[in-house]
């Protein structure tokens, strides 16, 4: 509901380059982006600035990683001719932004990401008591809002950046979406809804502005919305009035949570990184079997005889994403009576795995010997993002009176 101009068909998201991608980025966010890169306008880029936030002392892991992470999007199926694919600091109008931004974010906001403590906790050994890193959610506000994104895939834990991007967007166009007769031009757009229509209207906005009557707002809107006879400038004031703001420059996104299957790692934990439980897009066949071959099981079941339980054993958290229902009722019932063994267990887990994982392998070994094509498939994302954010940039800039030059 935040579009102002029919459904927003726009999608944005990114991810940091911080090393190699694995099996829970596939089944997270990857698998949905391929879903998403045919039925929206997406956009997806490298958030290179964002690994700097964490990674400032030691660079050196994000050149390799940017490259990196291109090629195994590449590999998975992104497609360049649906979607554009980018690398943030390609586009330096994102750190403008970011700058803007900045003057009218009040600290409370920023402080109050529930991230940006989490973050300083779980990552003790290096210090992020700094500036960027408090801005980091900013900085993402700057990456959805350039492109007006009306979704963003993006996991829980990101969830409140989208929130705080929502309220950046609406304070900006409460302090800048103002035309100098924003009023007036209102108040005529009104007449052009008819009698009832309007009276309709005034009705909704003062109940939601008088007593934040959430209902009246969504009728309110409705009505503009299906209105016949407006003109695009005239539904984007009787929105913005309707509200109590102004018309609308920067475009409120709205997070895309889509339930994916947790990944485990190795050890049963969440996979990620910094667990070193991860089995990578691009690791030998050999190294993936080795993995899941000594991977954790139920510590219950220590001896063969020892029956277990599917539920305390991260390998049966593989099978759900894995294996259908007569793999899975084998596993249940034969864990449970110790009637197979672990590493039988383990085997239609590996062999999936194997399977899934070699056409990706080859085609990153394919887009990692041919880096030209890396290189078009960047400079034409970079040109389609750039024309995008220019756009967006030459409205915020107008809007904030900084067209003196
Ligand atoms: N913060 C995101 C993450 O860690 C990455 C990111 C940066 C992002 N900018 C974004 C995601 C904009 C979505 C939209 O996963
Ligand atoms: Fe885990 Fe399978 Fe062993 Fe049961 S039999 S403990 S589910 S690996």
């Amino acid at each position: 509901m935040s579009s102002t101009t029919g459904p927003n068909r726009r999608v944005l998201s990114g991810m940091r380059p911080t090393g190699g991608l694995h099996l829970g980025h596939l089944h997270g966010a990857l698998n949905n982006w391929l879903r998403l890169q045919y039925e929206y306008d997406c956009f997806f880029f490298v958030a290179d600035w964002h690994a700097l936030t964490t990674h400032y002392e030691d660079t050196s892991i994000i050149a390799p990683s940017v490259r990196e992470m291109l090629v195994e999007w590449l590999a998975v199926g992104i497609n360049p001719s649906a979607a554009t694919i980018f690398v943030q600091s390609d586009v330096p109008e994102h750190a403008e932004l970011h700058l803007l931004l900045s003057m009218i974010t009040p600290l409370g906001w920023l402080e109050r990401v529930p991230t940006y403590k989490d973050q300083q906790e779980k990552l003790k050994e290096r210090d992020l008591a700094t500036y960027g890193f408090l801005g980091y959610p900013l900085l993402q506000s700057a990456d959805i809002l350039m492109y007006r994104a009306g979704h963003v895939p993006v996991g829980e834990d990101q969830v409140a950046h989208v929130e705080i991007t929502r309220e950046v967007a609406r304070r900006f166009n409460h302090l800048y979406g103002r035309e100098a007769d924003f009023e007036q031009r209102a108040e005529r757009a009104m007449r052009h809804l008819g009698g009832k229509q309007s009276r309709l209207y005034a009705d909704f906005r003062k109940s939601y502005q008088e007593r934040g009557d959430e209902a009246a707002l969504e009728s309110g809107r409705a009505l503009v919305e299906n209105h016949p006879r407006l003109t695009m400038a005239d539904r984007e004031r009787l929105l913005g009035y309707l509200e109590g703001v102004g018309r609308t420059i920067l475009v409120e996104p709205e997070a895309l949570l889509t339930h994916t299957p947790r990944v485990p790692g190795l050890d049963g934990q969440k996979m990620s990184k910094s667990y070193g439980n991860t089995i990578g897009l691009g690791e030998a066949p050999e190294a993936v079997e080795k993995k899941l071959r000594t991977m954790q099981t139920d510590p219950a079941r220590v001896r063969r005889t020892d029956p277990g339980e599917p539920e305390k054993c991260p390998v049966w958290q593989f099978h759900q994403i894995y294996s259908g229902d007569a793999v899975q009722s084998w596993v249940q019932e034969g864990c449970r009576s110790a009637g197979i063994g672990c590493i039988e267990c383990k085997q239609p887990v590996i062999d999936a795995v194997l399977k899934e994982l070699q056409p990706i392998r080859e085609r990153i070994i394919e887009f990692t010997a041919s880096p030209g094509t890396v290189d078009i498939i960047l400079s034409e994302g970079r040109d389609r993002a750039r024309d995008a954010a220019r756009e967006t940039m030459d409205d915020v800039r107008d809007a904030m009176g900084l067209e003196y030059r």
